[in-house]
């Protein structure tokens, strides 16, 4: 049994707790960052690095299916899974071995192993840590714990990652199944999901809500649930999976639809993606006395501090958003506060972005956000279609969607649907977090031809003033 001291322990090496254990090296506070499974976490390992690689893949091979749209002549395209998920793996490679060399050079040290949290002694909070070097006690004066999050499931459907697949299992498919049945139309049923439809699954999502992606836009979803009944994929609404048989040849899943009566669906593989749950267990949370809400999540302030002195928790382990880069936001606000800066999470906006086809982004409040909060908006909105660079790269479904006060004119919230929207939303949360109005966005030359010009085109559209669309 060895010992380390530090000032500070992060538990987690994923987007929360990696760059909080980098902030805290170059803040030169003595730090140690423990890591069970993978550096990097979810998001680089099977989370958002590995499926964006997938979504790149499929969306190529769909493109090369509309080359001829072009009058470019190609042959039938084929896809060899086995070789994408060699240059996936690729792709993750570089990423997570760069991850513990950024630690290190930084001055913070790696521990590979399992942590648990014990009792408090009286020189700081104590860490347990199981690693394949044997057993550490890790003495430390604060504790950060960024233990992240897995996949939910629901009674009677057990990942078994043959038939029934978590997003981990979906993205490491050898071969493209033929029929693809999505459980969950969020985030990762309909990224998954459109991926397999594009290499020629015939997928279906059930989702249990009257809508798909039901916290974004609703002019955006609409955008996309077009997109997904062009392309084939068969969504029900308000239909609950309820069980599933193994018929030897294929899986037959039983759904209670809108009307409550069973439907029945044949499956090669049933994808389960109904949201996720905090790594909270088996972590000594009783044992140092931090409190989780009743679904499993610490509780923690807008400084990411727990109801224990310096102990924090960062990422999906406390909810919220479960995004890498709200994971990171406070990661890095928990090293600021360790070393003794004034600091706190005092962000206007955690923009979101969805990668299906077309991409649908986020910043700031949705339509109806607003009006609960009890602002009367203004709202402009400019579709792709009249945008000279979404007609010249052939990608025309989206639009820009602007919603002010309809008093100060303060922008509350945009939301963009189309491809390019990933990156054009930037400029909106930048735009919210100075407070800009809508003409701070109209009056800023956009270059042309550029996908941007229609942000700037919907901020012109809520005050009248778009040019390119008639003004309503
Ligand atoms: P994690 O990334 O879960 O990292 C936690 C780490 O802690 C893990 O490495 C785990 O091994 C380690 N750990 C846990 N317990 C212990 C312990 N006791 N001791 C030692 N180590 C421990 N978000 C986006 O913003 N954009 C995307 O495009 C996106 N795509 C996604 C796609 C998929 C398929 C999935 C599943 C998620 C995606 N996400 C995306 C969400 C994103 O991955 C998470 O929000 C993010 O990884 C959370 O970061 P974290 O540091 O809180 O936790
Ligand atoms: P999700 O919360 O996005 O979607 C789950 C969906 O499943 C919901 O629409 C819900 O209504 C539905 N559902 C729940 N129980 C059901 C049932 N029994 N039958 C049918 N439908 C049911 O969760 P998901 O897709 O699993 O993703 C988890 C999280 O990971 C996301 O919320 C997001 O935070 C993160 N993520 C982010 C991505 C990104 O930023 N691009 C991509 C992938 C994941």
């Amino acid at each position: 049994m060895s010992e380390l001291r530090v000032d500070a322990v992060v538990i987690g090496g994923g987007p929360g707790g990696y760059p909080c254990g980098i902030r805290l090296g170059q803040l030169k506070v003595k730090a140690a960052v423990v890591e069970r499974e993978y550096w990097g976490g979810v998001c680089l390992n099977v989370g958002c690095i590995p499926s964006k690689a997938v979504i790149h893949a499929a969306k190529t091979f769909d493109k090369i299916g509309h080359a001829a749209d072009l009058g470019i002549t190609v042959g039938k395209p084929t896809i060899d899974m086995v070789k994408l998920q060699a240059w996936k793996g690729g792709v993750v490679n570089k990423l997570t071995t760069g991850v513990k060399g950024l630690l290190k050079g930084n001055g913070t040290q790696v521990v590979e192993g399992t942590a648990k949290l014990g009792k408090p002694g009286p020189d700081g909070h104590r860490v347990e840590v199981d690693g394949p070097g044997g057993k550490t006690t890790i003495i430390a004066k604060s504790v950060v714990i960024a233990t992240g999050s897995r996949p939910m499931e629901i009674p009677g459907f057990k990942v078994d990652q043959q038939r029934i697949l978590d997003s981990t299992g979906a993205l490491a498919l050898d071969h493209v199944p033929q029929r693809f049945v999505v459980i969950g139309g969020g985030y990762i049923g309909l990224e998954l999901g459109m991926v397999y439809a594009k290499l020629g699954s015939k997928v279906t999502v059930v989702e249990a809500l009257p809508s798909i992606l039901a916290s974004m836009d609703k002019d955006c979803v609409g955008v996309v649930a077009r997109k997904l009944k062009k392309m084939g994929v068969e969504v029900l609404t308000e239909a609950k999976a309820k069980s599933w048989e193994d018929k030897g040849d294929r899986a037959v899943l039983t759904v209670e639809g809108k009307d409550g009566k069973p439907i029945t669906i044949d499956a090669d593989k049933i994808l389960l993606s109904v949201g996720r749950r905090p790594n909270t267990e088996n972590l000594g949370l009783e044992d140092a006395g931090v409190k989780v809400d009743r679904r499993g999540y610490i509780l923690a302030d807008d400084q990411c501090r727990t109801n224990v002195a310096n102990v924090f928790a960062i990422g999906d382990v406390i909810g919220g958003m479960m995004l890498a880069h709200k994971a990171t936001k406070e990661g890095e606000t928990v090293a600021e506060i360790i070393a003794g800066h004034r600091a706190a999470v005092d962000v206007r906006v955690i923009p979101a972005v969805v990668f299906t086809d077309p991409e649908v982004a986020s910043a700031g409040l949705t339509e109806d956000e607003a009006k609960a909060k009890g602002h009367t908006v203004k709202i402009g909105k400019f579709p792709f279609a009249a945008l000279g660079r979404a007609l010249s790269v052939n990608d025309t479904d989206g639009l820009a969607k602007v919603i002010c006060d309809a008093k100060s004119e303060e922008i509350l919230g945009v939301h963009i649907v189309g491809n390019g929207a990933s990156d054009l939303i930037s400029e909106a949360a930048l735009a919210i977090e100075m407070g800009a109005v809508v003409q701070d966005l109209n009056l800023t030359v956009h270059p042309h031809p550029t996908l941007s010009e229609a942000v700037r085109e919907a901020a012109a559209a809520a005050i009248g003033e778009a040019v390119h669309i008639i003004n309503r």
